[in-house]
């Protein structure tokens, strides 16, 4: 959506920051031991509590209120009944509406001490993250931030996941723009707007470049089972640069 008033600016304020308030609180609580579903319900619970509803369950008929995914699960992860490791690289994405304006974030992190290379690819998507953002400006086009995202991961030694991409969000979970690559797309015409709300994801990988979907219908992994770490922020385009919501 295009934020065009304050009303607007402050609603989609107030969900960004039930999501981001879920996802950390459900991070606080992802040690070894706990369940995927443990932390799932929990999450329903803080659903509850702010009047605000999942995303991917009203909107998809998600089988959880947020989707958690583990190791070598890229994302779309079902929680269940599979138990928190030490070492483990978790990916927490929360998303939800309320009063019809949503708001979408995610992040990956490894759970106590794990592998270097899981620690390597949660600071390189952060990095990615940031050069995006440099990018986005009104007038600005898209592709330029799948230009730095791919850029930032291959000079710090890792590719991307190209079947994944980043959105447009606002007055639905996933609207125009339809895709943030995770490289260059040179026939690319889209220019970003001021008050454009997007989904900005970059997802980097140790290796795979494409995903594919597992015989449950939602989880996503690689042939390959690289490890890919995602951060996902709501992100405002404005002239003074742009406003993440989802902090
Ligand atoms: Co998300
Ligand atoms: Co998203």
């Amino acid at each position: 959506m295009i934020v065009k008033t304050n009303e607007e600016l402050e609603a989609l304020k107030e969900i960004g920051k039930i999501c981001a308030t879920i996802r950390d609180e459900m991070i606080k609580m992802t040690k070894p031991g706990v369940t995927t579903k443990e932390l799932d319900d929990f999450a329903g619970e803080l659903f509850e509590k702010y009047g605000a509803v999942s995303g991917p369950k009203e909107e998809y008929d998600f089988p959880g209120f947020t989707c958690i995914s583990v190791n070598d699960e890229v994302a779309h992860g079902i929680p269940g009944k599979r138990i928190i490791q030490e070492g483990d690289l978790v990916n927490i994405d929360v998303s939800g509406s309320k009063n019809g304006y949503f708001a979408d974030t995610g992040l990956s992190f490894v759970v106590g001490e794990g592998e270097p290379v899981l620690y390597q690819i949660c600071e390189v998507a952060k990095k990615a993250f940031d050069a995006g953002l440099t990018k986005m400006k009104p007038g600005s086009r898209l592709n330029r931030i799948g230009k730095v995202v791919y850029q930032t991961a291959r000079s710090n030694g890792f590719t991307v996941i190209k079947n994944l991409t980043g959105h447009g969000v606002g007055h639905a979970l996933h609207e125009e723009p339809d895709h943030i690559l995770n490289y260059y797309d040179p026939m690319d015409p889209i220019l970003l707007k001021e008050g454009m709300v997007l989904a900005f994801e970059p997802f980097i990988s140790t290796g795979a470049e494409e995903i594919y979907q597992e015989s449950d219908g939602w989880t996503f992994k690689t042939e390959e089972r690289s490890y890919v770490a995602q951060i996902e922020h709501t992100v405002i385009v404005t002239k003074e640069g742009p406003v993440i919501i989802t902090e």
